[in-house]
């Protein structure tokens, strides 16, 4: 029996790319850890990567060949830590457990991006052997090796014992300017500042959670690479003045991961000097977080048209042959040249255009998250969620601050466009917003994302939408009845289309 002292603080389970960069950050933050994969060179890997960077032989990651093995290892109660891809592969690695004999007191943390009803129905399925806790982690590799933001969610108790370590391992924002502190090496760690972590709720609440910031992320993307795709084909600019136009747009409000990693992605050239990206396939891949986004948009009845749109652009880019076929077949404007005065108005408001699609794209997550809340009966804290995503995660930006503040102001904001700060910055950039649309539309560019926001602020804006037309037609065809503005709130009226005189009866 070894001494407890002499067991390892988490078991960890899962050593890929996100797995290996966990282990080496929890273990830099000073856990000692039990690892264990099916491929057992990664966990040799992690053993080697973690003792070269340590620069010590102190063993911070001991290897473990089995379940049982990795049970041994670790103090009671058990705390491990799951880091396998979503779906199938969570419920197998839970059975080994059991199978291994796990414990009811034993938490087992899942990390990955779970579907959240999966994670509801797996904590009541397992709760009987082990506490199943939630918490999705997003930063990818860089995040998960220096500071990830982590959404984590289940039993309170369990969160107690998570806490601490989570707090260590996460991402950390300046307290006073809401900037994230610097991490990039190993064997660095950060004691100070606010960490990017937060008890979100129940089970699967942390992975609802994260599937938005999932959503966010793919709008964020797609509203950038309109941009890039209106820059390249409309205005004709090559690759490096959109890397140029994009660094600048960097230092004010759309300063963000997203638009710094583009910049890079953009200034990258092949031993030939060729722009990498002119040599990607334009077909997108997705892993359904996106997806997942907007069905629950659609099921809660929260319209979330630039997270939907962003999804229905990966999934035309996949038709690849079939737009080969179409472009010489269908008819486009003919392409107009620009003078540099135009084209540097035009910039302009595109920049005007991307920042208020971004507000919109964020507006319409939060609000679905708030739609979930009421639906699931969660108590979610937006200002924590912000507070959270503004270091360590994919879509971390300056404006989280924004965000974070606005929920500050008024924790029961029903929308992000109608608090005063987003309201002021939509106003002031609407019109370009419209000129920059109406410009893209002329110019036979496909920029769905930001139109479609330019769309969902004008029905949010508008009071008397034509539903009320809508309505007649759904009464007409199927007697499905209809309220009066003139008339007790409430009360059902139908009219009797199929009759001579037509009478409006009350139901
Ligand atoms: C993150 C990312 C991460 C992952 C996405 C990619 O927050 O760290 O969102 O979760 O990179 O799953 O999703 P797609 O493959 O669907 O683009």
């Amino acid at each position: 029996m070894i001494q407890q002292d002499k067991l390892c603080d988490i078991g960890f389970i899962g050593l890929g790319v996100m797995g290996k960069n966990l282990v080496l950050n929890l273990a830099d933050n000073g856990f000692t850890i039990a690892a264990f994969d099916l491929d057992n060179e990664k966990v040799s890997a992690a053993i080697t990567q973690d003792k070269l960077e340590n620069n010590s032989d102190t063993e911070r990651v001991i290897g473990c060949s089995s379940y049982t093995e990795l049970l041994s290892k670790l103090k009671s109660p058990h705390l491990i830590v799951l880091s396998v891809p979503a779906g199938e592969p969570v419920d197998q690695v839970s059975e080994s457990l059991i199978g291994a004999g796990i414990q009811p007191d034993d938490i087992v943390i899942d990390t990955g991006n779970s579907l959240w009803v999966d994670t509801v129905a797996r904590e009541e399925k397992y709760k009987n052997n082990f506490i199943l806790f939630s918490s999705a982690v997003s930063g990818g590799e860089e995040g998960a090796r220096f500071g990830p933001s982590l959404m984590p969610s289940g039993s309170p108790y369990a969160w107690t014992r998570i806490q601490p370590i989570w707090e260590a391992i996460a991402a950390k924002v300046d307290i006073e300017t809401g900037k994230p502190l610097e991490r990039n090496k190993p064997g660095q760690i950060i004691t100070t500042g606010e960490p990017c972590t937060a008890y979100i709720g129940p089970a699967g609440a942390g992975h609802y959670v994260k599937m938005v910031h999932n959503g966010i992320e793919y709008a964020d993307m797609q509203i950038i690479c309109e941009a890039y795709h209106v820059l390249r084909e409309g205005l004709s600019l090559n690759t490096n003045e959109i890397a140029d136009i994009f660094e600048q747009w960097n230092n004010g409000p759309l300063d963000s991961y997203l638009m710094e990693i583009s910049v890079e992605v953009l200034r990258h050239k092949t031993p030939d000097n060729v722009p990498l990206v002119d040599l990607i396939l334009d077909k997108a891949g997705q892993k359904g977080t996106g997806l997942w986004t907007a069905v629950s948009s659609l099921q809660v009845g929260a319209p979330a048209p630039t997270i939907t749109q962003a999804v229905y652009a990966r999934s035309m880019s996949s038709f690849k042959s079939l737009r080969v076929q179409a472009e010489p077949l269908l008819t486009g404007p003919e392409k107009t040249t620009y003078t540099s005065e135009q084209k540097n108005e035009f910039i302009q408001n595109l920049h005007d255009a991307l920042y208020c699609s971004k507000i919109c794209a964020y507006a319409q997550g939060f609000q679905l998250m708030k739609q979930a809340e009421k639906e699931h009966g969660w108590k979610l804290n937006f200002a924590n969620i912000a507070k959270i995503w503004r270091a360590g995660c994919i879509i971390r930006a300056v404006f989280l601050q924004s965000i974070t503040d606005a929920f500050e102001r008024d924790e029961d904001l029903e929308n992000l466009i109608i608090d005063d700060f987003f309201a002021k910055q939509l106003n002031n950039n609407q019109l370009a917003w419209r000129k920059a649309i109406a410009n893209i539309t002329l110019m036979g560019i496909p920029a769905g994302a930001l139109s479609s926001s330019l769309s969902y602020y004008d029905s949010m804006r508008t009071a008397v939408l034509p539903a009320n037309l809508l309505q007649g037609q759904r009464d007409y065809f199927g007697a499905h009845t209809f309220e009066r503005i003139d008339k007790l709130k409430g009360k059902k009226y139908h009219v009797q289309w199929g009759t001579e005189d037509k009478a409006i009866v009350e139901i």
